[in-house]
């Protein structure tokens, strides 16, 4: 049987054809819009998820038995609020995870609720891109929109409810939305309580692997797919980029650098991070995890390479970042171009350059627009090992992965031995994967990502670079504390 991976990202939808034995047989991507209406602000029409899904969907399947597509399973975008009104029509704009808008509703959260109540509700504290205080923005500055809304919905759960018809969600994905108490995966009632919803207003909620229903019969046509093909709850998509790459079962971890840069931990008990700088998630195979989330990486270098530099051959721009230059660059870059989740939760930090000299030339800063974002993935990866979690592997997924240079200093910055995967598609492949669970070719999550993920290579740390970088990071994480006064000034 064939099963579609579909994942759902911020800049595009891209999906995967694989077959029963976890061979992909096609690949296809297709791009939609990204308006920032307002700085720092961030939106996405759910009519074009879902647009380019279908005409996503019927190209991966062209020239295929589409007959033999049993599921489908989608990784999607976290946190992002879509509000529907009681025809489950769209009420507005979603408002993303990489919004940061709700500083007013977080501070409210967190200094005047208390992390320490949301904490034991929901296992996190609240950030600006999740979901609870996006909707206490709205109630605040659009109550007629709020007062219309009959469900409320993240990403991929919109285009599996256009899919199939039900309101479903999922346990990774519901983590991210600080409305869901994490440890017993259930609704919050306090959370909800405050933020005037009642529980029908939620979707049901399902494990990953679970199927939710099936395409319904106007849908099937559409795609040219039969009417039993199975559609999966899926996952977010830092779960599901997991589950592709094999980040299973108990202390795996993976990075992905894709718009986001995340560092994933699993575990297979329930556990908090004291400071909550980290998210505790629920895992796509049926466990938990861990995980830090930066606003801005592959972003950072797409930014500094198409906006800036002007340049589209990444590969080439590097060329000249020679193995001698890393560890001893003059030039620091704060990647903060969105404001910054983990560890630092601060929607007013600003991107910036340190250290330019008139000799510094353009590969110093695309240098150092690579190690600002390896060292904030440092950041996160110190929260950890401060918790006791002993991280020395991890796979490494997503579009800014595909770069050698990146990898070798990530490798170093973080001392961490790096695992490249055959498929380096982490949320379609782990979408697809979820998929053929629910369709009963693989008995679980464990079982299927064991057989069907392969890693294809490795990239050590050389304890000589690895030196100079932890000079450098200790330079680097006196920046953020030096100008954090300063950036809240900037925004006008
Ligand atoms: C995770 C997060 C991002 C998005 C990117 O908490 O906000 O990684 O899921 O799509």
């Amino acid at each position: 049987m064939l099963y579609i991976g579909v994942d759902l990202g911020t800049s595009a939808v891209k999906l995967l054809l694989m077959d029963g034995g976890g061979k992909i047989l096609n690949i296809v991507s297709r791009e939609y819009p990204l308006s920032f209406p307002h700085p720092g602000w961030s939106e996405q029409d759910p009519a074009h998820w879902l647009r380019e899904t279908v005409a996503g969907i019927r190209a991966l399947t062209d020239g295929f038995d589409a007959s033999q597509v049993a599921g489908i399973g989608c990784g999607g975008q976290m946190h992002g609020l879509v509000a529907l009104d009681e025809h489950d029509n769209v009420l507005r704009p979603a408002i993303l995870w990489n919004d940061g808008r709700t500083a007013e509703e977080v501070e409210y959260l967190n200094a005047v609720v208390g992390k320490d109540k949301l904490s034991a509700w929901t296992a996190n504290i609240a950030f600006a891109g999740f979901t609870a205080p996006k909707l206490l923005w709205m109630k605040k500055h659009e109550p007629e929109l709020f007062a219309r809304i009959a469900k409320i919905m993240l990403p991929k759960d919109y285009v599996n409810y256009m899919l199939t018809g039900v309101h479903c969600t999922d346990v990774s994905d519901a983590s991210g939305m600080l409305l869901f108490d994490v440890e017993h995966k259930r609704w919050s009632r306090e959370m909800l309580d405050i933020c005037g919803l009642r529980e029908d207003q939620m979707a049901r909620v399902y494990e990953s692997y679970e199927p939710v229903g099936t395409l319904k019969p106007d849908m099937a046509r559409e795609l040219g797919l039969p009417e039993t093909v199975k559609v999966c709850a899926g996952a977010g998509d830092n779960a599901a980029a997991a589950v592709g790459t094999g980040t299973v079962g108990p202390g795996a971890c993976n990075i992905s650098l894709g718009t986001s840069g995340t560092i994933f931990i699993t575990s297979d008990r329930f556990g908090v991070d004291k400071h909550n700088a980290l998210h505790s998630f629920a895992h796509a195979d049926g466990s938990y995890h861990l995980m830090g989330c930066m606003l801005s990486a592959a972003s950072c270098n797409k930014w500094w390479m198409d906006d800036i530099v002007g340049a589209g051959d990444y590969a080439g721009e590097q060329k000249p970042i020679t193995a001698e230059k890393l560890g001893r660059n003059h030039v620091y870059f704060l990647p903060y171009l969105m404001g910054e989740r983990s560890p630092i939760n601060d929607t007013d930090a600003r991107g910036c350059f340190l250290g330019l000299t008139m000799d510094t030339a353009r590969a110093d800063m695309t240098q150092a627009v690579l190690e600002g974002v390896a060292f904030g993935i440092r950041d996160c990866l110190e929260v950890a090992r401060s918790l006791g979690v002993d991280v020395k592997r991890s796979r490494i997924c997503g579009g800014g992965a595909k770069s050698p240079l990146w990898r070798q200093i990530i490798a170093n910055v973080c001392g961490l031995t790096l695992e490249r995967i055959e498929s380096e598609e982490g949320p379609g492949y782990g979408g697809a994967i979820l998929a053929a669970v629910a369709c009963g070719e693989y008995g679980s999550v464990a079982e299927a990502a064991g057989k069907l993920v392969k890693v294809t290579g490795t990239v050590e740390p050389d304890p000589a670079v690895a030196a100079r970088y932890e000079e450098q990071y200790k330079r680097f994480k006196q920046i953020y504390p030096t100008l954090k006064a300063l950036f809240p000034t900037l925004n006008g």
